[in-house]
């Protein structure tokens, strides 16, 4: 809980809560930042509305600048698996900066957080990185490097970052190769790229059966989050990786937003684990920084080795592996402790059956869909959303009036239909009850755009 955060009035029945600060600084970032932010969701633009500019978080808790205060269900869009401002976290940077905040060295932190990765997981060798779309992007180029193939396969629904060829879009049919998903991509960046369902084995099946040969990797988000929580069916990621190696193709396993959140071995730990396969190559992000930026790509041995400057292919980064990332990282891990994780899911449980219970019974369609402690809410007719096609069927106007009512009454949810919602530790049950008191209210404003 927040020293001073966490003590949010009680909002009244729709009442739109005044946020004139936020309004003047979105006018200023406009006038020198495209869409006002660095991060397009952030802009608010599927829910319409002014962003609210965060000035401190707590704790479960955020503050903004007119001193509105939320309940975070957004977490950073996941690094801040043990809340805001964490104690011990903040000691740690704070240690790390008073010694200096770069050398563009080897530093010990650097070492220690990749011994704690490959503790966690299945990767022998690390290479950090500073974001989540540089760990694909270079895992990427060493499956190419490394195999000797150019093309990729990839699933609609999966983000990757903002990687030229990862930013394809499905072409006209199966195992057709992709087309640019935004202006500024080359056709040849993503001429290489195959765009797949998700959940489709028949799909993966003919892609490798026609194009086997030529496909230096494939990369999935371990359990997919950017379309919404779509779990992988059963056996699914195993399917995966044995059509990877029977083709002599690199399965590449993203963790960049499941990795030490949805278990301390990521997703790996929910699936390969205990079904005995492992990814040859993974990228995490997120959790790993500890709301810095720091990301990693890893893997096997053999493969790693091909890195620069061990191997031919190149990858480098004037900040990779920067002592106050690493610092924050190392310390967030080592925090996440059994009962951690454990805290985490317990919040996530009663927050998705009680924003299901509250939808059901304002007569809102809708579909819960949870990957341990990640869930999200789909506002669709249909039973179950396994892939992209399906999760694109939600009623956006329904979730804009669901999303609206719940920021009116101090809960802040991702601001897209799209999304996970993330929960922390510091979640204390006031924190949940102060959710669990905006439910009702909110389901019923999405019920009432029907
Ligand atoms: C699965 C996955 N991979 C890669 C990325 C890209 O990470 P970053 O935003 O740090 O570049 C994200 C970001 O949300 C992600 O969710």
């Amino acid at each position: 809980m927040g020293r001073e955060l966490g003590r949010s009035t009680p909002v009244g029945e729709n009442a739109r809560v005044p946020h004139p600060q936020s309004d003047a600084w979105f006018d200023r970032a406009r006038a020198v930042t495209p869409g006002g932010v660095n991060s397009p969701v952030r802009a608010f633009t599927a829910v319409g509305g002014t962003p609210r500019f965060m000035e401190s978080g707590h704790g479960a808790w955020l503050r903004d600048v007119d001193g509105n205060e939320y309940v975070d269900l957004v977490c950073s869009w996941g690094p801040m698996l043990l809340g805001h401002a964490h104690p011990e976290v903040l000691g740690a940077v704070g240690e790390a900066i008073a010694r200096g905040t770069s050398y563009g060295t080897p530093t010990t932190t650097e070492v220690e957080l990749a011994e704690e990765i490959v503790a966690r997981t299945p990767v022998e060798k690390v290479r950090l990185v500073s974001s989540g779309t540089e760990a694909t992007m270079s895992a990427i180029r060493l499956a190419r490097g490394f195999t000797g193939r150019e093309l990729v396969v990839k699933f609609a629904g999966c983000y990757h970052g903002h990687v030229d060829s990862l930013l394809a879009q499905a072409g006209s049919g199966l195992a057709t190769f992709g087309v640019p998903g935004t202006p500024g991509v080359p056709a040849a960046s993503t001429a290489a790229t195959l765009v797949l369902p998700y959940n489709d084995r028949g799909a993966v099946e003919a892609a490798f059966a026609e194009h086997g040969t030529r496909i230096a990797c494939l990369i999935t988000e371990a359990s997919p989050g950017n379309m919404g929580v779509v779990p992988p069916e059963p056996g699914f990621n195993a399917f995966l990786a044995s059509t990877c190696r029977a083709h002599g193709a690199l399965f590449v396993s993203d963790e960049v937003m499941t990795g030490f959140r949805v278990s301390r071995r990521g997703q790996w730990g929910r699936d390969g684990a205990v079904e005995g396969w492992t990814p040859d190559l993974m990228t995490f992000g997120k959790v790993m920084g500890g709301g810095f930026p720091a990301a990693a790509f890893g893997g096997r041995a053999d493969v790693m080795a091909r890195l620069s400057p061990e191997g031919p292919v190149y990858q480098a980064g004037t900040l990779s592996g920067n002592p106050i990332a690493t610092a924050a990282g190392l310390a967030t891990l080592r925090l996440a402790t059994d009962a951690v994780y454990a805290r985490v899911d317990e919040v996530a449980a009663t927050i998705s059956e009680a924003a299901t219970k509250a939808l059901t019974a304002a007569g809102v369609p809708h579909v819960l869909q949870a990957n341990g402690n990640m869930f999200s809410v789909f506002f669709t007719e249909a039973t179950a959303v396994p892939d992209y096609a399906t999760a694109a069927t939600q009623d956006t106007e329904a979730f804009k009036a669901f999303f609206h009512a719940m920021l009116d009454r101090g809960v802040y949810l991702p601001p897209s239909a799209f999304e996970a919602w993330f929960c922390s530790s510091a979640h204390d049950d006031r924190a949940v009850q102060h959710v669990l008191d905006a439910l009702p209210a909110a389901a019923e404003a999405a019920g009432a755009v029907r």
